[in-house]
């Protein structure tokens, strides 16, 4: 990467939804590889960059695992684009994939059971001819009928190949880095179904072996048969539970942690305040958290986050993203959204300096257990 001169400017704009205010600052001209990109920033006020141009590098890396998968700090989770929360239109989409790697943010999130199928599909023709820009995770275990409807969790030795080869096809490439075991089968021993993933390096089609929502000693029994690179699992500002067992431990054998939902399934982001906002099939109308009872005092949380992020002159969702980026090198949040906008946004937040005064103040606002009702309607398909 080559940098450019530097130049002074002045005034006023908001760039990718973040407010550079009147002041001094520079503006770099950078360029690499296929790219090139304008960062401004405007030290004298902050430490906030900006993308100007047509492509950035604002995100930096991040290792995953003690193998040190190199991923962009934060990831595009891509459930949003096909099934759960509706299906945009293909177009958008495809927009979206494209604008997400423009600016840099090529660690893209998807699994068999977003669609059903469809998901992985849609990647595959958004990556075809750039197949090596992006680091890829997808995964396979939580099995849905053509519906969408849950059908059961699968972690049968025999099913791992057959799920990895069926998830190659769709999406269009010959390798998968990240694979992951979506939701552990209580019914087959973890040993067994990591045993197959590891087959699956043997033979060239995954690069790394990764889980998601699993209980602290499946994951210490898992890593015992096959290095694991990542966990995954919901993380946010209302969702702090993992503080507890699940970061020790992955941090103790040397886990990378990837955090879903960051922002709260677009609660927290201030998208939705009820869910009949919502499309007539989203999933989130099933979600406690959202139901009578539980959603008035979780507006409560959302309005204090809101208010912090007020304050702070950056949307809610940036600021819990810049949260979660503050909690460790080691954590790689995976936004999900259908718009280019909220993409940008949530891209600039990596750029966001939370003082420690701001650390501890949202420490004392959100406490582990802050949300009223669970995080899914059945909770005994999570492993704990
Ligand atoms: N391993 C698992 O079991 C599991 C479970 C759930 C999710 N995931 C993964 O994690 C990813 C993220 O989770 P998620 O999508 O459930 O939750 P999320 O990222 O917390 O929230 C997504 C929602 O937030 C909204 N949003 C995102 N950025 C926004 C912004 N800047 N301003 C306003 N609204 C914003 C989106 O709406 P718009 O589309 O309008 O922006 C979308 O409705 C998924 O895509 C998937 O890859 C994994």
């Amino acid at each position: 990467m080559a940098c450019g001169g530097t130049e002074q400017f002045r005034g006023e704009d908001r760039i990718l939804g973040m407010p550079m205010r009147y002041g001094m600052g520079c503006v770099r001209a950078m360029t690499g590889p296929g790219w090139s990109a304008t960062l401004v920033t405007n030290d004298c006020i902050s430490e906030r960059i900006s993308v100007g141009g047509t492509v950035g590098d604002i995100l930096g890396t991040r290792y995953l695992g003690a193998a040190r998968l190199a991923v962009t700090a934060m990831g595009l989770g891509c459930m949003a684009l096909s099934g759960l929360y509706g299906t945009p239109e293909e177009s958008g989409s495809l927009r979206l994939l494209d604008r997400a790697l423009e600016l840099g943010c090529t660690f893209l999130d998807t699994s068999d059971a977003y669609g059903p199928f469809t998901n992985e599909k849609l990647l595959g023709r958004a990556l075809a001819g750039r197949r090596d820009k992006v680091v890829l995770a997808t995964k396979f275990g939580n099995v849905r009928r053509p519906d969408g409807s849950f059908l059961r969790v699968s972690g049968d030795p025999a099913y791992v190949p057959q799920a990895c080869d069926a998830s190659l096809q769709r999406l269009g490439v010959d390798y998968i880095d990240l694979y992951y075991l979506h939701r552990v089968d209580q019914q087959v021993p973890i040993e067994d179904t990591v045993g197959a993933m590891a087959e699956l390096v043997t033979a060239g089609k995954v690069g790394h072996l990764a889980l998601s929502e699993a209980a602290p000693e499946t994951i210490r029994r898992a890593h015992a048969v096959y290095p694991i690179t990542a966990l995954q699992t919901e993380y946010s500002v209302w969702s702090r539970e993992p503080e507890a067992e699940i970061l020790p431990v992955v941090r103790e054998l040397g886990i990378g942690f990837v955090a879903y939902a960051p922002v709260g399934r677009g609660f927290l982001a201030g998208r939705f305040s009820d869910p009949a906002e919502l499309g007539a099939t989203d999933i989130r109308r099933q979600h406690p958290r959202f139901q009578a009872g539980n959603l008035q005092s979780n507006a409560a949380v959302a309005a204090r986050l809101r208010a912090i992020a007020e304050a702070r002159e950056i949307t809610p969702a940036q600021l819990a993203l810049a949260w979660l980026l503050a909690q460790g090198d080691d954590i790689v949040p995976i936004p999900g959204t259908a718009s280019i906008e909220h993409l940008e946004q949530n891209v600039a937040s990596a750029s966001v300096r939370l003082t420690a005064t701001e650390l501890a103040s949202i420490a004392d606002a959100f406490p582990p257990g802050v949300a009223a009702g669970d995080r899914y309607a059945d909770m005994s398909l999570l492993n704990r």
